[in-house]
């Protein structure tokens, strides 16, 4: 929740139907604890009202340069001077045409052409019916507004309004604000390679029975999106969970504890950094039976013989290139009492340089935990806050690590 907190947005609305995601994506702005300006061309007016704009930003909406209300008369200059960065989405291609020749012929144009450019950010979320997209004039404006040092945001793909499919779709709300999220990341994990294990493993008995744990995956997949914010290239190995996969990161799927040790170790050499946030099953059982069990009155509830899993984050610290520093391990504990010490003993058993515990039932399925981190030092408590915002730190720590 930190990178957008107490930011402030000119948000820019531009003609086009995908002014109907921008009422969303104002309020995630806004829910993320950022302020925002609304300005609106004549044109966006056409597809969403200025009052409904105003009631979810909580301020009087701009869309005239001969708007009196300043006192001044220059909103074209006051808005952009408060704004840590313009965003304009919905930007039709004509105004991204407008952009990139300087035209300012109404406030919004206006307004991005004074912003002082070394200061305020200019970041454009493009959305057009997909023959405009790919057609080359558009797709010329679109090179040289970057070679402008605008930020051009990615289109989707899909379903158009206009009932033709392919690319040209505005990014939905929650994939803008990742990219806000991460343009406001400091890079201080830029060109690292982070590989990431997360969630629970799923270790079969018969073809419908397990054995797995309450783990949800949230502070592996967290860690996975602020690493990638932060300018790393991510790879999330998770078992079975029901996340979306974080924007920009590679991400095996895998069931088994033998299919998590085996995928990492597969990955292990290209990466600098590997978190084995994962709740992996200790134990599975030694011969999976091939149908379902069944009960009846004469036979006794099932034996089953266990047998230990390989300990995939002891396998990897003890690689030569972990060994050498080349590759920093983080391993993570799951307690459920006497945190500091156990954790500590953990720490030396598997061989990382640093272990976070959490107490495991207080934040299983939760969006929010508190972490103690401990090293060849001490330890460090963070306490009681969101993952994201987790994350965020702990990424800060590996970093500082790193640059040691
Ligand atoms: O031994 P324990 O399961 O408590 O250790 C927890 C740490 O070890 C976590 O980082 C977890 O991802 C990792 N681990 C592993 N492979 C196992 C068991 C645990 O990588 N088989």
């Amino acid at each position: 929740m930190t990178q957008l907190k107490n930011k402030h947005f000119v948000l820019g609305l531009t003609g086009g139907i995908a002014c109907y995601k921008v009422a969303e994506l104002c309020r995630a702005l806004i829910k993320e604890g950022a302020t925002v300006q609304v300005v609106m061309s004549e044109g966006a007016t056409q597809f969403i009202t200025p009052v409904t704009m105003q009631a979810l930003s909580g301020r009087p909406v701009f869309i005239s340069q001969w708007d009196s209300r300043e006192s001044n008369n220059m909103a074209h200059i006051n808005l952009s001077r408060e704004a840590h960065a313009i965003l304009i989405a919905p930007a039709s291609a004509e105004f991204v045409a407008k952009l990139l020749h300087g035209r300012a012929d109404d406030l919004l144009s206006l307004m991005c052409l004074a912003r002082p450019i070394d200061q305020v950010p200019l970041i454009v979320a493009p959305a057009m019916n997909r023959e405009m997209w790919s057609n080359p004039a558009t797709q010329r404006n679109i090179e040289q507004l970057k070679a402008d040092g605008a930020y051009v945001l990615d289109v989707g793909a899909g379903d158009q309004a206009c009932g033709e499919i392919g690319d040209g779709r505005m990014l939905e709300s929650h994939e803008i604000v990742e990219a806000l999220k991460a343009h406001f990341t400091q890079k201080v994990l830029k060109g690292r390679r982070v590989l990431i294990t997360a969630g629970p493993t799923y270790e079969a008995i018969d073809p419908v029975r397990g054995i797995t744990n309450l783990s949800s995956g949230k502070m592996g997949f967290a860690l996975a999106r602020a690493c990638k914010r932060a300018g790393a290239v991510v790879t999330l190995i998770s078992g079975p969970v029901s996340l979306p996969t974080p924007d920009g990161v590679e991400r095996l799927s895998v069931v088994s504890a033998q299919q998590m040790y085996d995928h990492t170790l597969s990955k292990m050499h290209s990466a600098d950094v590997f978190i084995a946030t994962a709740a992996v099953a200790d134990w599975r059982v030694s011969a999976v039976v091939e149908q379902k069990i069944k009960k009846s009155a004469e036979n006794s509830a099932p034996r089953f013989d266990l047998i230990e899993n390989p300990d995939i984050l002891k396998a990897v610290a003890s690689s030569p290139r972990a060994l050498s520093g080349e590759l920093y391990c983080v391993g993570f504990a799951a307690e459920s009492e006497n945190l500091e010490k156990l954790a500590t003993a953990k720490r030396i058993a598997k061989g990382v340089p640093l272990l976070v515990a959490n107490l495991g039932p207080q934040t299983f399925g939760l969006d929010e935990n508190a972490l103690l981190l401990v090293n060849e030092h001490g330890t460090r408590q963070l306490p009681w806050a969101s993952k994201e915002d987790l994350s965020a730190e702990l990424v800060k720590e590996i970093a500082s690590k790193l640059a040691n």
